[in-house]
């Protein structure tokens, strides 16, 4: 019985996108197979547009990125609620509440096989969420799913230079994602650099894909090959 961690970014759940009907269903899917060949599973959900847009209208009027964050964390519990439900529809054993900690969900990975949170505090994103669970949960690997096909030697948006890599270690990330410093709610990178420093002290493999292509996901969970980024750990 293996436990792994999936970090799944907040944007995978846009509807509006005609290719992403599909994905929920075919999540579930992944998941219902997964916890019938024995494995557990956490998933740790991303605040996606909704944090976008909440972080957006407060911070007109609010300063404290703390105060933000905490927006952001609401999103990402919504967002973790809607997976949450999907999988329980489904009839698949998810616990029954979304943990507000990690120690909660340690907790509740104990006595059913899938656990599905959000956000916990201020200061980092659901990224270092899922590998903190990984490294609490013994964990064999952290599965970031987001929305770039793999991690580039610098932003492919602004530097069409910017190299791809299939494989790195978790050194070479931590020099790609720098410093472990939380940049303001809402500001993205293609893993958290506070997660990052959490999986270099901790040794945690991670696998970095495109989620918005669900058979990447099952691949990574099956321990398959799969075309992204594995951090060796
Ligand atoms: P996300 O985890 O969605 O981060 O949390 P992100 O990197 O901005 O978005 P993706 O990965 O591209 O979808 C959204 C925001 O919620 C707050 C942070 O402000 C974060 O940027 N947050 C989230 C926390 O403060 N603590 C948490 O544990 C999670």
């Amino acid at each position: 019985m293996a436990t792994v961690v999936l970090a799944l970014g907040g944007s995978l759940l846009r509807p509006e996108v005609e290719e992403r009907r599909d994905w929920l269903r075919e999540f579930v899917a992944i998941v219902r197979d997964r916890v019938s060949s024995g494995d557990r599973i956490a998933v740790v959900v991303g605040g996606g547009a909704p944090a976008r847009e909440g972080i957006e209208i407060a911070s007109h009027s609010i300063d404290d990125i703390e105060h933000l964050d905490r927006i952001g964390i609401a999103a990402t519990r919504l967002n973790a609620t809607i997976i949450r439900e999907a999988l329980a529809d489904d009839g698949i054993p998810v616990s029954g509440s979304i943990p507000r900690s990690v120690e909660e969900a340690v907790v509740d990975l104990e006595r059913r096989s899938v656990v599905v949170m959000g956000g916990t505090v201020p200061g980092h994103t659901t990224d270092a969420v899922a590998i903190m669970l990984a490294v609490n949960s013994g964990a064999r690997k952290c599965v970031i799913a987001t929305n770039v096909a793999k991690v580039f030697s610098d932003d492919p948006r602004s530097n069409p230079d910017a190299e791809p890599f299939d494989c790195l270690t978790l050194d070479q990330l931590q020099e790609i994602v720098g410093p472990p410093e939380h940049k303001g709610a809402g500001s993205s990178q293609v893993v958290d650099p506070v997660g990052v420093d959490v999986a270099v002290k901790n040794s945690m493999p991670l696998d970095i894909l495109d989620g918005r292509d669900s058979g990447k996901i099952r691949k990574s969970l099956e321990g398959e090959e799969f075309e992204g980024t594995i951090v060796e750990g």
